[in-house]
């Protein structure tokens, strides 16, 4: 074996090692499930942080504020976006926030492209809402394994079969509960580990969010202790395993089933579990198909796809970011890397680990992690860099947007500043930018999940671009891919209009409302109308 190949060899087996240790996750919720408090009580659980707090809390924001997030405090939501690493024993977990507010759902369907397992966190009283099942309809088509964590034991909710119940029956995921809490929502006494029968009871610390008292019992002493309460959850355990509800590895990995803990964030009450279910179960890195369906191993030479663009996050630094998920190989702070949609050069001599209002420089990074780049203007959301012989990975799926406006520059003597804007933000993936010839370009029609978005661009365009803008609403809320030949007439009908999306070239038809839509299927059926979203995601209508 030459030099080369022995060295060539050594990196592999270090990439495969490291990809190894590696568990790259995010959580998927409700706002006000508890994400915010459990991802400070995972990582002050795992020691990565020293105070509960540092993890961007609502109650304790430190640091860092740029006008955006200014505007984010304003409204008590978090609109930023990063990746927490917390070490735990020999792990390393990636922890990708995920944007809280509804209406930046669409950022947060992208993060969960930059992970590999989810938590999905419910509140014990009120179980599935709204946004946990939208998120979910990613995560199943994706088929990501998913695993359930539910909430707030500590407070009166709902019954733990019933929950399951909810699981199952609404979104069809078969819940394999790892532990059974003893006592009632609100009277929480402590879990029972179904595999190894080991009871271990919580006792609330003062003062919060501390690690709670936690206390392994056997079988006897916890009957004792717990008495009633003991012999209800022995009732129900003897029923899940009537039910076959046992954990079941296969189906996990292929979304059809989710691990299902108990617990509360807030006294942290089985969080340990949780995250030794994190490490068990979620999966490492694996290899990753590119765009020609190729499969790229984690051992390949590095590549990494920007699901994310921010910017301005500092107000000193008018920076852009690009967070990259690493797929493979080993990335060293320094490399020039491909930047795969031009084939120019990228150089990273600024890499970071961002989260919340932390930095600090990354100096290596292996498969599963995330990193940040700055000065990142030339890059936009789904792009590849690599090194060493060309990959790209396929485009991440845009999702199908809700609401529409009209943006104009409110001083024409600022069109060209209007124009960079607009293009920056389209590049972030801040809103989809759609025009035609009708309109023009100095009207374009920007397209959204979420409405909250638009307040972002009339912010940053007046703070970061000098460009001022007026939005008009468009009365549409549904759009469909069409093609060359069928956008003429679709375009004729009342109630519809085709534009085509900037970022990818691709048709689009709006439509006034779904019922409109079904409308013009039934009149016009030769005319082609696709839903928009790759990957089966549902839409929102
Ligand atoms: P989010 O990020 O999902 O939006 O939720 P967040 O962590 O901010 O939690 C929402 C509220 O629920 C917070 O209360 C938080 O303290 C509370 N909470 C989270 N986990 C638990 C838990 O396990 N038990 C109990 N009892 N409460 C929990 P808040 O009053 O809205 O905010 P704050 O003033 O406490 O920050």
């Amino acid at each position: 074996m030459s030099v080369d190949t022995a060295g060539a060899a050594r990196q592999e087996a270090e990439v495969s090692r490291e990809a190894g240790r590696r568990r790259t996750f995010a959580v998927i919720s409700h706002p006000d499930a508890g994400k915010s408090t459990l991802t400070e009580a995972l990582a002050l659980h795992a020691a990565a942080i020293s105070s509960a707090g540092a993890v961007h809390g609502k109650g304790d924001r430190r640091g860092v504020t740029s006008d955006w997030m200014e505007m984010e405090q304003d409204r008590g939501i978090s609109i930023t976006s990063a990746a927490l690493r917390i070490d735990y024993s020999d792990r390393v977990l990636n922890l990708v926030d995920t944007p809280g507010h509804a209406d930046f759902s669409e950022d947060t369907y992208r993060v969960l492209s930059a992970v590999d397992c989810a938590i999905m966190l419910l509140d014990s009283a009120k179980g599935l809402e709204p946004q946990t099942l939208k998120l979910f309809d990613v995560c199943r088509a994706r088929r990501m394994p998913v695993i359930t964590f539910v909430n707030k034991w500590d407070r009166p909710g709902r019954e733990p079969l019933e929950l399951l119940d909810e699981i199952e029956q609404r979104i069809g995921l078969r819940p394999t509960p790892l532990n059974w809490p003893v006592g009632i929502a609100g009277d929480f006494r402590g879990l029972i580990d179904r595999s190894s029968g080991t009871y271990t009871k919580m006792t609330r610390q003062p003062g919060g969010a501390t690690k709670a008292l936690e206390e392994v019992l056997d079988a006897d002493e916890a009957a004792r202790v717990e008495g009633a309460e003991w012999v209800q959850a022995q009732e129900e355990i003897e029923l899940l395993e009537a039910l076959g509800a046992d954990f079941d590895h296969d189906s996990f990995m292929a979304g059809e089933s989710s691990p299902v803990l108990f617990g509360a964030a807030l006294p942290n009450f089985g969080v340990g579990q949780l995250l030794e279910a994190v490490v068990g179960l979620a999966p490492a890195p694996a290899a990753k198909a590119d765009a020609g369906e190729r499969a790229r191993p984690v051992e390949a030479a590095f590549s990494g796809q920007v699901f994310k663009m921010q910017a301005n996050m500092d107000k000193n630094h008018r920076d852009r970011m690009a967070f990259v998920r690493v797929s493979s190989g080993r990335f060293d702070r320094g490399m020039v890397l491909t930047h795969a949609a031009t084939g120019r050069p990228f150089a990273t001599k600024y890499s970071q680990a961002v989260f919340g209002s932390e930095r600090s420089t990354i100096d290596t990074a292996f498969p599963g992690d995330v990193i940040a780049l700055v000065n990142a203007q030339a890059l936009s959301v789904g792009d590849t860099l690599y090194d060493g012989p060309k990959v790209e990975f396929p485009p991440i799926p845009s999702f199908a947007p809700e609401h529409f406006v009209v943006a104009r520059a409110k001083d024409a003597g600022k069109y060209k500043q209007f124009q960079r804007g607009i293009a920056q933000l389209d590049a972030e993936g801040v809103v989809q930018v759609l025009t035609s010839d009708v309109r023009g370009e100095q009207a374009p029609v920007l397209a959204a999940v979420g409405p909250l978005q638009f307040d972002v661009v009339r912010h940053r365009m007046e703070q970061e671009f000098r460009a001022p803008v007026e939005t008009s609403p468009l009365d549409y809320s549904v759009a469909r891919r069409t093609d060359a030949e069928s956008a003429p007439a679709l375009h004729a009908l009342s109630g519809a209009e085709v534009l085509r999306r900037r970022n990818d070239g691709e048709l689009l038809v709006l439509v006034h409302n779904k019922w409109r839509l079904r409308v013009i299927e039934r009149e016009h059926p030769g005319l082609f109308m696709e839903p928009l979203l790759a990957g089966g995601v549902v839409e929102g209508d």
